[in-house]
């Protein structure tokens, strides 16, 4: 089994890109809606409840976790991959591993390989900027600056919050309403720039693929939105060629998990997931 874990629903944006690059894998998703969002959460209460998420999801046979929420990966990965997985390999040496949105993504901003620094393409040139939008945590985290910068030092990283976004994506807000909001964001980012055009656009939230159309509408015309369904997608294939040491089940199985109560998001559910789709209490 592959585990999908994200704070909510939003994941579902990157669960579908998964499943349609590997119908044949087996997936488990599991949402923490009880505890939704994380992105004004604490670090440390984020912490937790990804942990949590992770054993839920280990329980269920997941051998490979793919962490969706960039605020839970922002904040929680690298304790996950260097305490708290060598942990449990001691106790029970079952080789596992958890895998993040935000490598295949700073990959694309970069144009470099994460591990071997190998070019995968041109990406940003010399001097460049790379803007990214996310929740305040994620922000607030700088994991995006820093993991772009200590690769490639010469691109300026931009961060803008954006508090209200995923919220108002939940709550049905008009096309005008988030278009409106998302002008609001991106002129500070510009000010941010002294109205210098970014040569790379990061949508770092699990909910922004669903108005990233919008986000193309108020920037500078031509900008590259990186695609963190695509990115993702791409990236858990090339790993499992990699790695078929870790026995993830390949018979199509799929099972939607949530900690919260399903019956009243089932209009989110398919705003993430393109069609009605059955969850079970987790
Ligand atoms: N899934 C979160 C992310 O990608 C957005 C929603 C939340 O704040 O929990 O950052």
């Amino acid at each position: 089994m592959i585990g999908v874990f994200d704070s909510g629903f939003g994941g579902l944006t990157i669960h579908r890109a998964l499943i349609d690059a590997m119908p044949e894998h087996d997936f488990v998703y599991l949402g923490d809606n009880k505890n939704s969002p994380y992105g004004t959460r604490e670090p440390l209460d984020v912490l937790n409840l990804t942990c949590a998420g992770m054993e839920r999801l280990i329980a269920e046979g997941c051998t490979l976790v793919v962490v969706a929420c960039n605020t839970a990966a922002a904040v929680a990965m690298r304790w996950i991959q260097q305490q708290w997985l060598p942990a449990l390999y001691l106790k029970d040496g079952v080789p596992r591993n958890a895998l993040s949105i935000v490598v295949p993504t700073i990959e694309a901003a970069t144009g470099l390989d994460w591990y071997e620094k190998r070019r995968l393409h041109d990406g940003v040139t010399t001097g460049g900027v790379v803007a990214v939008f996310a929740t305040e945590r994620t922000v607030a985290t700088k994991t995006y600056p820093f993991e772009i910068r200590k690769r490639r030092p010469d691109i300026q990283v931009v961060q803008q919050a954006c508090p209200a976004l995923a919220g108002a994506i939940e709550a049905g807000a008009s096309q005008d309403k988030l278009r409106a909001m998302i002008g609001e964001y991106a002129a500070a980012l510009m000010q941010q720039l002294n109205g210098r055009a970014p040569e790379s656009v990061v949508l770092g939230c699990t909910h922004y693929p669903l108005v990233a159309d919008l986000f193309a509408e108020v920037l500078p015309a031509g900008i590259p939105i990186i695609s963190q369904p695509d990115t993702t997608a791409a990236a858990l294939v090339t790993y499992l060629e990699r790695h078929p040491e870790y026995q993830v089940g390949r018979n199509g199985q799929r099972k939607f998990l949530s900690t919260g109560y399903v019956p009243d998001a089932l209009h989110l559910i398919e705003k993430f997931w393109g069609e009605p789709l059955s969850f079970e209490k987790a």
